[in-house]
């Protein structure tokens, strides 16, 4: 799996140390503050770039984690569910010309989405860093006992 240069103590909190994810995170980040100063009119034609932007984003983490087949992202996939739930109902809204609705959702998921990134995802991280080490250590196991 590619990383990125930076330590993960490092830099900025959404900084996970995983470079595909903090790609998507940078530029959803990026993409929250460019959605926010477009005029009206486009802020409507834009919006649902951005939570198809986002729903990429969730899919790519939930991949990883079906692939660690653990419990405790439950918690985790439910504030995905819950987050692209209420972006969802936001569009309907902003179909019907509550522009101010669709404001105040991205400016909620501007605030919320670092929180979530170092505090769910980086709990991710850190069981995708446990299972390369357990594997590592049964190979290192592996190749001694023989
Ligand atoms: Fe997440």
């Amino acid at each position: 799996m590619e990383t990125t240069e930076t330590p993960r103590s490092g830099g900025m909190a959404y900084r996970l140390g995983i470079a595909a994810l903090d790609r998507s995170h940078r530029e959803l980040m990026d993409a929250f503050v460019t959605l926010q100063a477009l005029p009206d009119e486009q802020f409507l034609h834009r919006y649902p770039d951005l939570v198809a932007k986002i729903e990429r984003d969730f899919r790519q983490e939930e991949a990883m984690m079906e692939k660690l087949d653990l419990p405790s992202f439950q918690t985790h996939m439910e504030q995905h569910a819950r987050v692209l739930n209420a972006l969802h109902h936001a569009a309907s809204s902003l179909m019907q010309g509550d522009i101010e609705l669709g404001r105040r959702a991205i400016m909620l998921l501007a605030d919320w989405f670092p929180y979530h990134i170092d505090t769910m995802d980086r709990r991710l991280v850190m069981a995708i860093d446990t299972s390369a080490a357990r594997r590592h250590l049964r190979t290192d196991n592996s190749e001694s006992s023989d």
